[in-house]
């Protein structure tokens, strides 16, 4: 008889080992290695015969395609953020932590599309019927004509979305309560979950329906995370947050049919999530002008202008290797930072313990955050506030030198509209405004800046 091989997947990142071991080298991950069988899911078999296809021109499509039919859902963060609405025969991932708020963004959408007469089925293994009502009730999406299934096995899932007239929207949630019969593994490990999302996306595209998934992140890597299908799908959207804000981001990471650097913003209230159409004034409501260490970031988000608070703490240390603390950027972009003032600047920080936070939960990518930065830092060093009508942005590089970004005119567009008058930027920036109101301070490196600052 021949021996049955099985294998050792990590639930993070779906790293295929020879044999067991504690950390995963793929993502470096601790217990996160699982036996499974290799076969489970793959249907088929040896009996089967090929079925020949028939390749086409790229030509003689030309006319027949024109753009992806999309679903708008009239949620405007939302749209904004999958490039115009659900793309139909397509899969979508929406990834986050548990208890952001994956299951209220959907079903406020759910509702949406119902009311524009689109069928739609919510499948949710995680809660019963009742409970999934009692959501809708409660965001005022009771009346709707949404269809409700509480199921986990796949072949059950596949029957009932197969039934009666053809669904425009499928979502369910999550994908990690999926579990097939045609798969051996328990349910939330990474055969299960790949087998359960490939037979979705299969529907979708054999039915032309659109493929919502749900998919919590997650820490342990006992269950798979949405990592692990993340290259099946075809956009990934992720919904970050702060628990401790009202404010939530989704954040598209992949999109094969848009742009994948937009945002949708959208606040939790007590009826659900509300959009935010103008996120600046939401990341700058909670400012205190007067303190030292704070710099307002003209950033840009896809085609988007949000302006948002940099908050820097250097205080002295009472430890032999100082402290540094981020939230919402990167930490090796603070430590260039860092070593850029020391090197160039003549700002000691090396006994001084560095805190730094992007207000509001938000996370900045961009690296024109680089002088906002470092105005915090030096402006929380010396004690001394910065003007609280100015906006700064620019990249440093690491000869100190400020280098120009893309859409200047963007940005002090959208600081001129709420109340900033002043900006601080690179100098030669190609499209800055000639003779505009504001009072435009051009810096051309990081040594100018401090001596603005200190000065
Ligand atoms: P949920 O959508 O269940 O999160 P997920 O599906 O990502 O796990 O949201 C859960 C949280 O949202 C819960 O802590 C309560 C809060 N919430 C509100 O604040 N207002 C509301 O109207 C709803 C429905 C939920
Ligand atoms: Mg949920």
């Amino acid at each position: 008889m021949a021996k049955v091989r099985t294998q050792f997947v990590c639930q993070n990142c779906g790293t295929v080992h020879s044999r067991w071991a504690g950390k995963c080298d793929g993502c470096g991950e601790w217990n996160t290695i699982v036996e499974e069988d290799p076969m489970g899911g793959i249907g088929g078999g040896p009996g089967k015969t090929p079925k020949k296809g028939r390749p086409v021109t790229l030509t003689s499509l030309s006319g027949e395609i024109e753009e992806a039919p999309r679903i708008p859902t009239g949620m405007g963060e939302l749209d904004r953020a999958t490039g115009g609405g659900f793309v139909r025969g397509s899969a979508v991932l929406i990834g986050g932590d548990p208890g952001i708020g994956k299951s209220t963004l959907l079903m406020q959408a759910a509702a949406a599309l119902s009311r524009k007469g689109h069928r739609i089925i919510y499948v949710s293994g995680e809660e019963a019927v009742a409970q999934v009502r009692l959501r809708a009730q409660r965001l005022g999406a009771a009346e709707t004509d949404v269809l409700l299934a509480a199921e986990t096995n796949v072949e059950d899932i596949l029957a009932t979305i197969s039934e009666g007239k053809r669904p425009d929207l499928i979502i369910i949630d999550s994908i990690q309560t999926l579990w097939s019969d045609t798969a051996d593994s328990a349910p939330g490990t990474v055969t299960q979950v790949r087998t359960g999302v490939q037979a979705m996306i299969r529907f979708a595209k054999q039915t032309g329906a659109t493929m919502v998934l749900v998919g919590h992140v997650t820490k342990e890597g006992q269950i798979a995370g949405p990592r692990v299908v993340e290259h099946m799908v075809d956009a990934v959207l992720y919904f970050e947050g702060d628990r401790g804000h009202h404010y939530r981001i989704l954040r598209t990471v992949k999109n094969r049919f848009g742009p994948t650097d937009e945002i949708g913003v959208f606040e939790m209230s007590d009826k659900g999530l509300r959009e935010v159409a103008n996120p600046s004034e939401l990341f700058l409501g909670e400012r205190n002008e007067k303190a030292p260490g704070a710099a307002v970031f003209a950033g840009i988000e896809g085609t988007r202008p949000v302006l948002v608070e940099v908050q820097a703490l250097v205080a002295p240390t009472s430890l032999g290797t100082p402290r540094r603390a981020i939230v919402g950027w990167d930490s090796s972009r603070l430590a260039m930072i860092l070593a850029v003032l020391e090197a160039h600047c003549g700002v000691r920080l090396g006994q001084h313990d560095v805190y730094l936070n992007v207000a509001g939960g938000y996370r900045i990518s961009e690296p024109a955050a680089d002088m906002a930065v470092a105005s915090a830092l030096v402006s929380s060093l010396a004690g001394l506030a910065l003007p609280a009508d100015c906006v700064y942005f620019g990249e440093v590089s690491l000869s100190g030198a400020v280098r120009p970004v893309a859409h200047t005119a963007q940005r002090l567009k959208e600081a001129e509209k709420l109340g900033f008058s002043a900006a601080v930027l690179p100098a030669l920036s190609p499209d800055l405004p000639k003779g505009a109101g504001g009072k435009w301070r051009e810096v051309e490196s990081l040594p100018d800046l401090v001596a603005q600052i200190a000065g």
